[in-house]
């Protein structure tokens, strides 16, 4: 079985950020969300992997993930002259699939259980079926997930036998409340269906009309629903709750410096280099190699990459992203910061002190949200 990841598209709902980076290269836990898909694939034995890339981030995505060689695959790269399309990523990808079956996984995507039972489930319906079983082989298998607001994905529609009867993207009525998830698994059969679909009304391919295409043509699409957390990361809320889901699972490891001073409690990951000056550290949290913190309250649920500079800050539920200063920030909460870029406060001769920025009931310092990108200034008053 071969992989596809599709790591292109414009990832236009994390703007200011991926004005300049790819969105499956923002760190979850300090770790591009990309890799997590990648080391899923090859925990499942998937070692023959394309990953799919846009011409504007290809290359910065290639720098990163290299020829697969640390995650013990082998990458082919793929390129998509535009984004149209999840189908139109496998009519691209024709070449390196060959009449192989894939697992498709979109790389912005996580979720909470492997690759491996879902693609072994794939694997024994198809030997089952094609050894003379009655069933049919199914050409596909999807994930489905119970959501809030089916209405921002593709959604399944389920008939009274269990089986799914139709697929539709992103319905104004959704016809059940469960999800299509970013991973699929394929026979050569979807080559056939992304041939015979036409563009939706956002004028894209969709994988989910392929797979409509599939039922309707009497294919078997098997499918199963996912009991842990799955999450699109597209957006900020989103990506900061997969930061916190992945933070929980961390222990802790302390390799940097901590002064007399400060305090680290609970869950973090400290890693060799960075530092803690007078502050307190409170897990689940990670602060990455290079990194300095000074005078500061960091956490809970804060991922801070490498080599930035937190001084005189109060941050939580919040990702900082390399090379970045957050200075005098009173508090710092449910934000995204770019890399090199820096966010301070004017502290004035009469108010020397961060804490000063109080709220209207002087109950505690006033929190910023924010979203900012790469290479960004942002001073506050
Ligand atoms: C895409 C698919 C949608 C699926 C979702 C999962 O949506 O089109 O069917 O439910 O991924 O993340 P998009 O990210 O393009 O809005």
């Amino acid at each position: 079985m071969k992989g596809l990841i599709l790591s292109g598209g414009a990832g236009k709902r994390l703007r200011p950020i991926t004005h300049t980076s790819a969105k499956q290269l923002v760190p979850i836990a300090n770790k591009p969300i990309l890799f997590y898909g990648i080391e899923e694939m090859a925990t499942a034995g998937i070692t023959d992997i394309g990953i799919v890339v846009a011409p504007t981030t290809g290359d910065e995505i290639k720098q990163a993930v290299g020829d697969g060689s640390k995650f013990g695959v082998r990458v082919t790269w793929i390129p998509q002259h535009a984004p149209l399309g999840l189908a139109h990523c496998v009519l691209v990808a024709r070449d390196f699939l060959a009449d192989d079956d894939f697992v498709m996984y979109l790389g912005d995507n996580m979720l909470e259980a492997g690759l491996s039972d879902f693609v072994e489930r794939f694997a024994a319906a198809r030997a089952e079926s094609g050894s003379g079983h009655p069933t049919r082989r199914p050409s596909a298998q999807i994930l489905l997930a119970q959501v809030s607001d089916p209405g921002s994905f593709g959604v399944a529609e389920i008939g009274s036998d269990g089986q799914v009867t139709q697929l539709v993207e992103k319905p104004e009525k959704p016809p059940s409340d469960l999800a299509l998830v970013g991973v699929y698994l394929f026979d050569r059969t979807i080559h056939e269906a992304v041939r015979n679909i036409e563009p939706s009304a956002r004028g894209e391919l969709e994988i989910t009309d392929a797979i409509d295409w599939l039922i309707t043509q009497g294919y078997r699409v098997d499918h199963e629903v996912l009991s842990g957390w799955w999450i699109d990361t597209g957006k900020k809320d989103p990506l900061l709750e997969c930061n916190r889901l992945v933070l929980d699972t961390f222990g802790r490891s302390i390799d940097g410096d901590v002064d007399d001073t400060s305090t680290v409690e609970g869950q973090v990951v400290l890693e060799a280099g960075a530092k803690v000056v007078n502050s307190t550290v409170r897990g689940p949290a990670i602060i990455g190699s290079g990194t300095t913190v000074e005078h500061s309250d960091i956490g809970p649920y804060v991922s801070i990459a490498v080599d930035c500079r937190i001084s005189g800050s109060e941050i939580d539920n919040s990702v900082v992203l390399r090379r970045s200063t957050v200075s005098d920030i009173a508090r710092l909460t449910d934000s995204l910061v770019g890399r090199d870029t820096v966010l301070s406060r004017t502290v004035r001769a009469d108010e020397p002190d961060a804490g000063a920025l109080r709220g209207p009931d002087d109950t505690g310092p006033r929190a910023i949200r924010v979203m900012v990108g790469d290479h960004c200034r942002v001073e506050i008053e």
